[in-house]
């Protein structure tokens, strides 16, 4: 009998083990150890203008600050995604919202609430993942303008409202929070009037501050908080405010003209994990003088590096789940013996279209 019963217990164990086993192992944002942390004490890799893809089909466009689109950055990792909105004007006239580089002359990648839906899809799909989203409101859209995007995609719907749009909560939820309320997506908008009717539209001041943006030299990079300007070089006052920090770290170079574009020759240096420009090094700087690591580190070319280790070492994790391996190399620009060629061709493209746009004074 007794043998009996044991051999019965045995024989279920397998049974049960996969579901203990499947439940401690439910990974939040790529790891089981982040789901009971506060969305506030996690670093989330961003990818800076994340749908201003370069690829053959724009001839690797030098305006491009990826190599992978939003999709393919969200499957690797990455859960800040930066995009600027323009305003643009339909054959017919009318206003639309799209996602300009610079300028929608220069590199247009279409309407904000295209991107949106693919963003949609992806949120669920991924049921167990809580991501960001940064707009730069270059033309000053309202929220009412925003928020009709964010209604034709239907993202809203997973949009999380603060408890005050104008004040920074004492406490974040935790990411498991977050995921069982089902309202897995922050939006962060630089800047907006914040709306009533679109609450989940957050002013990325009132929460967030950033260091210095505009970066030439590996050397220039800075941990010191460079906006909003009531804060701009006082460290301590950024951290009492109680805002989350976002370290900027991105190269660009010179063109002719002031141009600036990302600096891909140097990426693998910029996004390694040590030496000097590196993303890792200046994580480290940066914790050293804030007593915790940054909230956000937002890159181009997130994949060379690759950028994502930085990022579960500042996590510690050890143990990350459900990505998609992307390769950490730079692309073969081209498929044909053109390359110089087609490179030379999108610079020029560049200047002319910056040209143009000046003449027009825009
Ligand atoms: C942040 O997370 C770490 C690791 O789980 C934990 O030790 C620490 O107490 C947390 N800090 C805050 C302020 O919640
Ligand atoms: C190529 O780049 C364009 C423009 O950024 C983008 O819309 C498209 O999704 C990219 N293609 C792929 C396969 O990522
Ligand atoms: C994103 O890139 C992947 C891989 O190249 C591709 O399969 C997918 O169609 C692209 N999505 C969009 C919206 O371009
Ligand atoms: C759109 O049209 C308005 C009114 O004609 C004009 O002022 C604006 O510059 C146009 N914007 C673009 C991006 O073409
Ligand atoms: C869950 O979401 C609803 C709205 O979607 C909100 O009213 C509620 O406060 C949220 N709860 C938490 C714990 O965030
Ligand atoms: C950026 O780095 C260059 C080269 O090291 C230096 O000459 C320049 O002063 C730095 N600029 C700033 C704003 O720190
Ligand atoms: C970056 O790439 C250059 C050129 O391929 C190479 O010489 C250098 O060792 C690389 N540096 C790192 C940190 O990978």
């Amino acid at each position: 009998m007794f043998l009996k019963s044991v051999a019965q217990a045995v024989s279920i164990l397998p049974f049960l083990w996969p579901s203990i086993s499947a439940q401690s192992t439910t990974a939040c944002n790529n790891s089981p150890s982040l789901c009971d942390r506060a969305y506030n004490n996690i670093t989330h890799l961003g990818a800076h203008d994340s749908a201003f893809v370069r690829n053959s089909t724009n001839d690797f466009s030098t305006s491009g600050n990826q190599f992978y689109n939003s999709t393919v950055q969200l499957d690797a990792g990455v859960r800040l995604l930066t995009v600027q909105v323009h305003q643009a004007n339909s054959s017919t006239g009318a206003t639309e919202w799209h996602l300009c580089h610079t300028s929608c002359d220069l590199f247009d990648a279409g309407k904000l609430s295209d991107w949106l839906t693919t963003v949609k899809a992806w949120l669920d799909a991924n049921t167990n993942d809580v991501v960001t989203i940064l707009i730069v409101n270059s033309n000053n859209a309202a929220a009412s303008d925003l928020g009709g995007q964010f209604s034709t995609s239907g993202i809203d719907k997973y949009g999380y409202v603060p408890p005050s749009s104008t004040s920074v909560p004492t406490t974040w939820p935790t990411l498991q929070t977050l995921i069982s309320n089902n309202t897995r997506l922050m939006t962060f908008v630089a800047s907006i009037t914040p709306s009533t009717a679109y609450p989940y539209l957050m002013d990325e001041f009132t929460f967030i501050f950033e260091s210095q943006f505009t970066n030439t030299s590996p050397s220039n990079f800075s941990c010191q908080p460079n906006r909003p300007s009531s804060i701009a070089n006082q460290p301590t006052a950024a951290l009492n405010s109680g805002r989350m920090f976002l370290m900027n770290h991105f190269l660009d170079s010179e063109e002719a003209f002031g141009i600036l574009v990302p600096d891909v020759d140097a990426v693998n240096v910029t996004n390694a994990q040590t030496g000097t420009g590196s993303l890792g090094g200046q994580m480290s700087t940066c914790t050293t003088l804030y007593g915790k690591e940054p909230n956000f580190v937002l890159v181009d070319f997130f994949n060379v590096g690759p950028a994502i280790a930085s990022v579960d070492a500042a996590n510690g994790v050890t143990d990350a789940t459900g990505r998609e391996t992307v390769s950490a190399q730079v692309p073969q620009q081209s498929t044909n013996s053109n390359t110089g060629l087609r490179n030379s061709g999108s610079i020029f493209g560049v200047v002319v279209a910056v040209v143009v746009a000046v003449w027009f004074g825009a």
